[in-house]
């Protein structure tokens, strides 16, 4: 048995966000905690706070070896991996690329499932270790224009069922964490690729819609990353942590609504909150005629 301070954890995605709340968290709670990010920049006041900043791209295989290796020459073990790191890729599945599909996939589960792979051999040889992935109520729900980010999070769902089954007789725990909105770059760069896309195409007005509902989400009401931090801090604390934490409580609220309804009757709330109103016709035929007057 170690002892509890010198547990070690690494979070990916802890330039911002929900990441760096749980590198704050993680570090109250006594773990040596391995913040990892591509800004390394943004991640100075966490060094300053105790955290070991590392530079990690999760697309780059190179670099994610490279991160567990140094990981374990300095501390010869890790307890807890928290796969954090993504971002929400939106468009219409007839406007969004290929190639930027594969990105979405990259980052949000390829990064997720090869960091997974890097640290099992030692958490089942302690016998010890709990993984955490960040989903979403995303990887339960779905919205018009955001087909590739909810096909990541219900993989990242599937792979976690599986995962948690496959390593539990080994000692290693599997944890989905289910944010709802919560307030932090995510919403900006989302509703950005929305219209970046699909801002001047047959979905136009869709996209201006979805830019919508998705501003009302991100207000000061929506509530901050730490309450997802506290979460995740609970789960790798519990002697039998829950399968999953979904948070706030309103996303728990929309959960239930999708277990309960049938499908089109979730369809028309969907449609309900995605809507398309006359203000958004107005925005999608002036962003296309700005869009002439550039060309000309
Ligand atoms: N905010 C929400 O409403 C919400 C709701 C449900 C689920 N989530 C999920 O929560 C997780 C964290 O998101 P957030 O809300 O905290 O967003 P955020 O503030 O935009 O943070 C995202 C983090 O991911 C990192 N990242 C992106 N691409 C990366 C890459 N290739 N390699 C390494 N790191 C990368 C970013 O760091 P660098 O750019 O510096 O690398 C950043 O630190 C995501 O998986 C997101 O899907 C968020």
């Amino acid at each position: 048995m170690f002892p509890m301070d010198s547990r070690v954890a690494l979070v990916t995605g802890a330039s911002s966000g929900i990441g760096e709340a749980t590198v704050l968290e993680l570090i109250r709670r006594g773990f040596v905690v391995y913040a990892g990010a591509r800004r390394v920049e943004r991640m100075a006041h966490l060094a300053e706070r105790g955290a070991r900043v590392i530079r990690l791209d999760v697309t780059d295989d190179e670099s994610m070896t490279a991160a567990v290796t140094g990981i374990l020459n300095d501390q010869g073990r890790i307890d807890v991996l928290v796969n954090n790191a993504g971002y929400g890729s939106y468009g219409a599945v007839e406007d969004v690329p290929i190639d930027e599909a594969r990105r979405q996939f990259e980052v949000n589960i390829f990064g997720l499932a090869r960091l997974t792979q890097l640290v099992l051999p030692t958490m089942r040889r302690q016998r010890r270790g709990t993984i955490v992935n960040i989903s979403s109520i995303g990887g339960r729900i779905y919205e018009p224009l955001g087909a590739w980010y909810h096909a990541t999070k219900y993989a990242v769902e599937g792979l976690s069922n599986s995962l948690r089954v496959e390593v539990e007789p080994h000692g290693v725990r599997v944890v989905l964490i289910r944010p709802g909105a919560i307030r932090t770059e995510w919403n900006e760069i989302s509703r950005r690729s929305a219209l970046e896309v699909s801002g001047e195409t047959a979905y136009a007005a869709q996209a201006h819609a979805l830019m919508r509902a998705l501003t009302a989400a991100d207000t000061e009401t929506a509530p901050g990353p730490s309450v997802v931090a506290e979460a995740i801090g609970r789960a790798v604390d519990a002697a039998k942590p829950r399968i999953r934490y979904t948070v706030p409580f309103a996303a728990k609220a929309i959960v239930f609504a999708r277990w309960l309804l049938p499908d089109r009757v979730f369809d028309a709330a969907v449609h309900r909150v995605f809507g398309v109103t006359a203000a958004d016709r107005l925005a999608a035929e002036e962003s296309a005629a700005g869009a002439r007057v550039e060309t000309h």
